[in-house]
């Protein structure tokens, strides 16, 4: 494989181990939530929104909740502007208070969904809410549907916080219906500004003034709790009191109670039904599945409806039992899909775990074949080198075994020489020995050496290019020359001292060899 495929494969696993990485697209959109309080109302409307992100990944939410405090409201309004959240979705305490935030949140370019109860002034970008007046119409509806015979229905209402709108527009709901009923009245209104316990501490007071009371609307089911509370508090002390008058016209009443919001879990409104605690109450959807939607809408620049009243309807204890059923199962419904989901994810991080797996099976596969293929030439490459060497070794051993026998034949060469040349050096004395001897021949000079003439005939024509008896006389001769040379001896002086019985042939074989005659004596 070729470095450049190598790589591509490489910056391939990369690329795909990135996208295997991550399976949901990461928030794009923050959306502040603040809330004015957490009772357990606003904790449906919390799930409620948190549960639709499962359909908008490209989202993040991030609840506040004031404690049913508009100061602490308004700030956790300027902390969300300050983290620059692309949303804000607001339900807020009291709508002339927490009308400033919301303006500098809208000035601020960041979109205003006001959820629930309403605000002051036109900054906000989208309203989604409960029909109040509508709702404060049921109330009187109910109302009217319980006047006894012959006389007129005597009220308490507990009313919400003042200045939130559900507050104001209940009752101007309820009121306005009742106009031209005077078998309603109205004895009383206090503020339970929404709480249970507020409720319970007013109702007492009232009934206290009001003995004669036939029914209490109270404007949500926790004031409506809390009033029910009282009375049961009220007939336990006129079980002990039994002289106090006023408390027992109330204990031995059945004072009928209505409340509002009819939400179905622990705690809320159909419990309270079921158990007999209140006798009506009118249902508020919360609807944060909905909020969310209008919030894709605008965040994505799509058109959507600016004020959406969503509508209430009266809930009675026989409607509360199906109700009740209903919402169970929707509830097991839901169980079902959240362990749907949640079996989906798990299925689909086991998918990617596998896919990475692969991705790695592939390359580590890669890596191998690779390897191989290195290792395969690595293999090759030491082959040739171990061939290479081997050959190496072969020529210089055979050039060592070649010197070797080279040097052994210098060596029997020398030994050949040095036995000739000492062949040749006894040679040359023993004739030089019997150089006056006249009668000196080639017979006594083989006799000498111990050879035959024969031999000595081969060896002296091998090693010296002459035969013995040109040898002797060659010998006679040079010896000659050099005494012609140094001394003052005659020629034929000379010629006898070197074994020569006749002047003129020693002259003639003199000229033969040093082609002068030995009168020039030498030179
Ligand atoms: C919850 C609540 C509900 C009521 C609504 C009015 O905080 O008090 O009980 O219906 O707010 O905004």
């Amino acid at each position: 494989m070729s470095r450049p495929v190598f790589f591509l494969l490489c910056a391939g696993l990369v690329g795909c181990l990135i996208g295997c990485s991550s399976h949901r697209p990461s928030p794009q959109y923050r959306i502040g939530v603040s809330q004015c309080s957490d009772d357990a109302w606003r904790q449906r409307m919390n799930y409620e929104l948190q549960r639709e992100l499962i359909f908008h990944p490209e989202l993040s939410l991030h609840i506040r909740q004031a404690s049913d405090n508009s100061d602490t409201q308004c700030q956790q309004i300027d902390s969300f502007i300050a983290e620059r959240v692309d949303l804000l979705i607001v339900s807020p305490n009291e709508a002339e208070e927490v009308k400033p935030a919301v303006s500098r949140a809208y000035d601020a370019g960041i979109p205003v969904i006001v959820a629930d109860r309403q605000v002051s002034g036109e900054k906000w970008t989208a309203f989604i809410g409960g029909d109040n007046y509508a709702v404060g119409q049921l109330m009187a509806q109910w109302l009217l549907s319980i006047v006894p015979e012959g006389r007129p229905l005597r009220v308490l209402e507990i009313q919400g916080l003042p200045g939130s709108t559900p507050m104001v527009w209940r009752h101007k709901g309820m009121m306005d219906s009742l106009q031209g009923h005077p078998e309603v009245q109205i004895v009383a209104s206090a503020c339970g500004a929404w709480f249970r316990e507020n409720a319970r501490v007013v109702t007492d007071s009232l009934l206290a003034l009001y003995p004669n009371v036939d029914a209490i609307v109270a404007q949500n089911d926790q004031m409506a709790i809390g009033a029910y509370e009282a009375i049961q508090h009220l007939k336990g002390r006129v079980k002990k009191e039994a002289s106090v008058h006023s408390l027992n016209t109330t204990a031995n009443k059945d004072i009928k109670i209505m409340g509002v919001d009819g939400i179905v879990d622990e705690g809320g409104g159909v419990e309270a039904l079921l158990n007999k605690e209140i006798d009506m109450t009118a249902t508020y959807p919360s609807r944060g599945d909905l909020v969310i939607q209008t919030a894709v809408k605008i965040l994505h620049g799509e058109p959507f409806e600016r004020e959406v009243v969503l509508p209430t309807v009266l809930i009675d204890r026989d409607a509360a039992f199906p109700m009740q059923q209903i919402a169970d199962e929707i509830d097991r419904q839901i169980a079902v899909s959240e362990e749907l989901e949640s079996r989906y994810n798990r299925l689909w991080d086991t998918a990617r775990a596998q896919r990475i797996a692969l991705i790695l099976l592939v390359f580590f596969l890669l890596l191998l074949v690779v390897l191989a293929v290195v290792l395969y030439r690595v293999y090759r490459y030491s082959l040739r080198v171990k061939r290479e060497r081997e050959e190496h070794a072969r020529i210089v051993a055979q050039q060592q075994k070649q010197l070797e026998d080279m040097t052994a034949a210098l060596e029997r060469t020398k030994a050949e020489q040095s036995v000739d040349e000492r062949f040749v050096e006894q040679l040359q004395n023993t004739i030089e020995r019997h150089l006056n001897d006249s009668e000196f021949s080639v017979e006594s000079l083989s006799e000498e050496m111990n050879m035959s003439r024969a031999q000595l005939f081969r060896k002296t024509k091998t090693l010296m290019g002459v035969s013995p008896v040109e040898l002797i006389r060659h010998i006679r001769l040079r010896k000659a020359k050099q005494m012609l040379l140094n001394t003052d001896m005659t020629i034929q002086q000379v010629a006898y001292s070197v074994g020569f019985t006749s002047p003129s042939y020693f002259s003639k074989c003199y000229r033969e060899l040093f082609g002068s005659l030995p009168t020039a004596r030498g030179k």
